[in-house]
């Protein structure tokens, strides 16, 4: 099972960068072009945080079954980077990224709207590609 979840939650990242890039995208160029909000931009978002959270679910089973989750051996960077710096960076993005889905859909305004998703998935996106263990910067990572 743990192989099988470590590569569903890797090779899945590309499908949550894909959606986050093309919703960001999207939402900052209708709010600076002022342009409406339409359900498949509302579709777009949901599905978004539909993968931004499934990554959440994957990622918390691997956290308590993963040998690299060990607070024991923080002195060494790899564990260091699993047990703090993915958890952390990864859990505040999703927190990021689902306070900019709810405050989107309470607003009226489409302008409003689309300038939430801009800001929150924005940075929620920065703050993923800065945490994701990239090979070229952790032993060990794949690319899928
Ligand atoms: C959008 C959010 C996330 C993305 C894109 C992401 C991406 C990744 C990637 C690419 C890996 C490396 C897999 C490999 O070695 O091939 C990984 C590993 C890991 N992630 Fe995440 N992750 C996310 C969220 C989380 C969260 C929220 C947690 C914990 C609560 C978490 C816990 C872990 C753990 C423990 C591993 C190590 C698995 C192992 O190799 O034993 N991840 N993550």
């Amino acid at each position: 099972m743990y192989p099988g979840l470590v590569h569903a939650h890797s090779g899945l990242r590309w499908i949550a960068l894909l959606l986050l890039l093309v919703a960001v995208v999207v939402a900052i160029g209708k709010w600076q072009g002022r342009s409406g909000y339409t359900d498949g931009n509302r579709k777009l978002y949901l599905f978004t945080l539909i993968a931004v959270h499934t990554q959440l679910l994957l990622g918390l089973v691997l956290f308590f079954i993963s040998p690299l989750v060990n607070f024991s051996m923080l002195s060494d960077k790899l564990y260091r980077f699993y047990s703090v710096e993915h958890t952390t960076g990864m859990l505040i993005a999703i927190i990021l990224i689902t306070i900019g889905y709810s405050r989107s859909k309470r607003a009226t305004d489409a302008i409003t709207k689309q300038r939430l998703i801009g800001i929150f998935y924005g940075i929620g996106l920065l703050l993923i590609l800065a945490s994701i263990p990239w090979p070229f910067r952790i032993v060990g990572a794949g690319w899928f």
